[in-house]
């Protein structure tokens, strides 16, 4: 069997998609291992969660830094130091820029809870919501420069009920959130993701 390639994951906040990697890293036949959760929030609830569950974690505050390009690299860094191979943003509220990409090149995913492209930002549900949509979801993609726009990996739909609010719409969005994830991180680590353009085609 192949070595399971080492992920690092960013948050900036409670951390579930986190915890729904580490636990599919955890399972015997997932190509991967969950090498180290990043937060760029010192409190950030998925800290302890992470460490609750024996990974490391470490801190970059964004704050500490004069610009972009330095926390970049102290984010490099740190995962470098754990010989992280591919990096998931899972509720990660920084933009990362192409030098953070170029350290892991195509082999950096986001997960968004909207159909994009409809709805990037940071209020999907919301904007669903007021749009009138009857079904929305959720997506993984690889990241690229522009926001909430690279190439698509894994998608899930999730049919908007009558009377639903930005909370019980973020509750079942976030139920395929924590499927679809581990699902895209496994397909990236198995090697089968062949990107054409904006096209991603699944190797068999
Ligand atoms: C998720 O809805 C994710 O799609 C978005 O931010 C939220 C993070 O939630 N990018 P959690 O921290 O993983 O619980």
């Amino acid at each position: 069997m192949k070595p399971a390639m080492k992920l690092g994951v960013l948050i900036s906040g409670r951390g579930s998609n986190m915890v729904s990697l580490a636990e599919a890293c955890g399972r015997p036949d997932f190509p991967a291992e969950l090498a180290v959760v990043v937060s760029n929030v010192p409190g950030a609830g998925g800290l302890g969660r992470a460490a609750g569950m024996g990974i490391a974690t470490a801190v970059v505050d964004h704050r500490d830094y004069d610009d972009r390009a330095s926390f970049e690299r102290a984010l490099i860094e740190v995962l470098r130091q754990h010989e992280v191979e591919a990096v998931a943003l899972a509720g990660f509220m920084r933009i990362v820029t192409g030098i953070f990409l170029s350290a892991f090149p195509g082999r950096v995913l986001n997960i968004h809870p909207s159909l994009l492209p409809a709805f990037p930002g940071g209020h999907a549900h919301r904007d669903a919501l007021a749009h009138g949509v009857k079904v929305s979801g959720c997506t993984v993609h690889l990241v690229t420069e522009e926001m909430d726009a690279g190439p698509i990996v894994v998608q899930a739909a999730v049919p908007v009920a009558e009377g639903d609010t930005e909370e019980s719409l973020a509750a079942r969005v976030l139920e395929q959130e924590h499927r679809i994830y581990p699902e895209a991180v496994r397909l990236l680590a198995e090697g089968r993701l062949r990107v054409q353009g904006r096209r991603v085609q699944i190797q068999e």
